[in-house]
């Protein structure tokens, strides 16, 4: 039962569609509910003498890492490095004792990431892996094996276990802040009350798969697009440019929105959809006065947001997407079921072989 497709066309529909149970599922593992408090697999596990964290982790895991960046470095105030594993040890990376190499992986298994993980370890890294496969090669290598409870991942595409491991890397940043004394009670109870409203946000989310459904045609009549988005949203504009790439074969670019003006800005006209990640929180307005420079040179805007953001904003885009207002916590989260939703009908509208995309494997483990 766990690997039919249910009722579901495809599997890549079925997964986003269990994002609600399993993040519940994974949470479950990582928070005391009734104490109000965040625990690891291993409650003894010390990570007070953590004094850094370098991530490796390859395509939507490696995105994953890009968010959990910003959550070390707020909570725990713990400086983090970050790399794709391909590159990783060919940086000759300055690793000091006191290091924690966290390695991210749906399979446990990609090439680049467990050589990054061997390679941190003879640098006397302790190393956690969040990994969705529990028998997998970098699980039975951690020092602490951090799982994901997604359940089997059968569509190519990676979708449920990313905002699994999200939830995860949120629960670790809280539990490493806690450990570095960085986090009061009050604070601790908040971050549990946040992250336990995920579910709940991610089946809101997921109400807005037909309006989704209706406005992917424009993005299927298109050669290239672009995503934009600032902070934990800019690695959410990055996978979500990798989502649309993977499975429509539409040529999509992820930018931090910042960075339009520094370059992109040259390839907007009327035929490059420009797709805004922007919930409403501390950098809604710089990121939409990115995209009323793109506007003014007669881009295509699609605002994706919550109904604050797109009533202050989605005047003169040419779709909106509506969002459950959430905290900025878990907007990471709740942010990737539209991406995903818009590759998956935009691929349907192409009829391009959604769980089965050419030329990829579901794990790469060959260098
Ligand atoms: C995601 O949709 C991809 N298929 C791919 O980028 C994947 O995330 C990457 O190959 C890493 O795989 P892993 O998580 O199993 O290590």
């Amino acid at each position: 039962e766990l690997i039919s497709k249910g009722n579901h066309r495809h599997y890549m529909l079925k997964e986003i569609y269990e994002q609600p149970i399993v993040v519940a599922q994974t949470l479950r593992a990582y928070l005391q509910r009734m104490e109000e408090k965040v625990t690891l697999p291993i409650p003894e596990f010390d990570l007070s003498a953590i004094k850094r964290v370098t991530i490796v982790a390859c395509g939507t895991s490696y995105y994953a890492g890009m968010v959990a960046k910003y959550w070390f470095e707020q909570f725990a105030r713990v400086p983090v490095d970050i790399d794709v594993a391909s590159e990783f040890r060919y940086r000759a990376p300055v690793m000091e004792d006191g290091g924690l190499m966290i390695v991210i992986s749906q399979s446990g298994e990609t090439a680049d990431t467990l050589a990054a993980l061997r390679h941190a370890r003879s640098e006397g890294q302790t190393i956690a892996a969040v990994v969705n496969v529990p028998t997998s090669t970098m699980a039975r290598e951690a020092d602490l094996l951090l799982p994901t409870h997604a359940g089997p991942e059968i569509g190519v595409a990676s979708t449920k276990a990313f905002s699994c491991q999200l939830a995860v890397l949120a629960a670790l940043a809280a539990n490493l802040a806690k450990a570095k004394g960085k986090l009061d009670e009050a604070e601790e109870r908040r971050i549990v009350r946040h992250l336990a409203e995920a579910p709940a946000s991610l089946n809101a989310a997921l109400a807005y798969d037909e309006s989704i459904q209706t406005m992917a045609g424009v993005i299927a009549a298109a050669r290239d697009v672009l995503y934009l988005g600032r902070g934990t949203d800019y690695p959410l504009a990055l996978e979500g440019a990798l989502k649309l790439k993977e499975i429509s074969y539409i040529h999509a670019e992820g930018y931090a929105a910042g960075e339009m003006k520094h370059g992109p800005i040259a390839l907007i006209d009327d035929a490059v959809p420009v797709i805004v990640i922007a919930p409403s929180g501390p950098l809604f307005d710089k990121t939409v006065s990115n995209m009323q420079e793109v506007q003014a040179r007669g881009g295509k805007v699609v605002l994706i947001s919550d109904y604050d953001g797109i009533q202050a904003a989605g005047d003169g885009c040419i779709a909106t997407i509506t969002m459950p207002k959430v905290h900025p916590l878990i907007a990471p989260l709740v942010y990737a079921v539209p991406v995903q939703l818009l590759a998956y009908h935009v691929a349907v509208a192409k009829g391009t072989d959604v769980d089965q995309p050419r030329n990829l494997a579901k794990s790469v483990t060959v260098e």
